[in-house]
């Protein structure tokens, strides 16, 4: 972008103000005038709603943890009860369930007794939820020091949970990749029905879904498109878990399971649409560019791809992609969230054009994209 006079002195202009609001005496000034204080406050609520957040996330962690806000399924308690099952002196399980009733997810009784608050009964609707918020912990840890995390100084946690980002695939013990591949299918459920929603799979003959996981993608593929069949090619140490799964689903017949690594094998061509749903934002961008290279190749002229997961927000930040999983992908070892954008030019370099960016109804869950391999190629 040209920088411009008008750009250069909006930029100065910000910096200015943001040097003024800093200034103790025009913070004072501004909390003694009616405009002034209720732009105070409400920043001040917001800066501490920030500062908190880690004490936050951290009750509600133990809330899920602890099994406690599961337990409520079955009716309210009281903190007497609560702490003589979990161990904890009363006074302090009260202040947890205050807590939890401070964020909303709790409600307390006349009674004293605590049950569960609309949005804590609806973290326990959500598949997977429960099992992400647990999985925090791996994170946390990692964002102890983020300024070590980010200058990427030693080992972290997540980069042991996800061992194939740094190309490990073949040597992957198997009970660890059963372990990732229950925490994300867990939460697949919700990002293939988004993802749908999006980008309905209409008259698709064969999907092909790379990194599919155990398949809760393709079998939501399948449920909407009845003469459809499926393709699900990941890691061989994935696949005993979704043989599993796709036979439980009474989809055998339907779908092909072919092991590999896109890294070293060749994608198996005959789909007419492949996905990539959370996958891309795993791997660093030399990676990617080869992925996508590889999926234009499996592709005939005309075939489409899909590619979905959580996204960052490119020209503005946005939450979910900018902080949280910006952060996570990066103590992952090798991912970044991308921008849609970003997506959409590596996808046009290795060929692919008609770009299409639908909007996210739920960004936190995933955004996606949409890009054909031309007829002529
Ligand atoms: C974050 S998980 C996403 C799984 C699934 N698509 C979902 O959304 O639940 C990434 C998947 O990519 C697979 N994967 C990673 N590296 C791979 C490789 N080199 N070849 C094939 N699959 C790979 C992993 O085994 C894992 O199942």
């Amino acid at each position: 972008m040209r920088d411009t006079g008008m750009q250069r002195r909006g930029f100065r202009l910000s910096d200015w103000f943001a040097r003024l609001i800093a200034r103790p005496d025009v913070q004072n000034m501004a909390s003694a005038l009616p405009f002034g204080r209720g732009m105070a406050r409400r920043d001040g609520a917001e800066i501490f709603e920030i500062l908190q957040g880690f004490v936050a996330s951290q009750v509600l962690g133990a809330l899920i943890e602890s099994g406690i806000l599961r337990d409520l399924l079955d009716g309210a308690q009281g903190a007497e009860a609560l702490g003589f099952a979990h161990g904890v002196p009363a006074d302090r399980m009260e202040q947890l369930l205050r807590g939890g009733a401070a964020l909303g997810l709790l409600r307390r009784g006349r009674d004293g007794r605590y049950g569960l608050a609309r949005k804590g009964a609806a973290i326990l609707g959500v598949p997977g939820l429960e099992g992400m918020i647990a999985h925090n912990r791996e994170f946390y840890a990692d964002m102890s020091d983020p300024m070590a995390l980010l200058r990427g100084d030693g080992d972290t946690r997540l980069q042991h949970f996800w061992p194939y980002v740094f190309g490990a695939g073949g040597n992957i013990d198997p009970a660890v990749a059963e372990k990732y591949s229950t925490l994300m299918a867990e939460s697949q459920v919700l990002v293939a029905r988004d993802t749908l929603a999006m980008l309905p799979i209409k008259g698709a003959v064969t999907v092909m879904d790379v990194g599919g996981g155990s398949g809760v993608f393709l079998s939501e593929v399948l449920r909407r498109n009845t003469r459809a069949r499926a393709v699900l090619f990941d890691l061989p140490q994935v696949m005993p878990s979704a043989e599993t799964r796709v036979r439980d689903l009474g989809l055998a017949e339907r779908v092909t399971l072919q092991g590999g690594s896109f890294r070293e094998d060749a994608l198996p061509r005959g789909a007419d649409v492949i996905s990539l749903i959370r996958v891309l934002y795993d791997h660093d961008d030399e990676t990617v560019t080869a992925l996508l290279r590889a999926v234009y190749e499996a592709l005939p002229p005309g075939g489409r791809l899909i590619v979905s997961e959580p996204m960052a927000g490119g020209a503005r930040s946005e939450r979910a992609g900018d902080l949280y999983f910006a952060f996570y992908t990066m103590a992952m070892g090798t991912g970044r969230a991308r921008s849609p954008e970003r997506i959409a030019q590596m996808c046009q370099d290795a060929g692919f054009q008609e770009m299409r960016i639908p909007r996210a109804p739920r960004p936190y869950i995933t955004s996606a994209l949409n890009c054909v391999r031309p007829r002529e190629s």
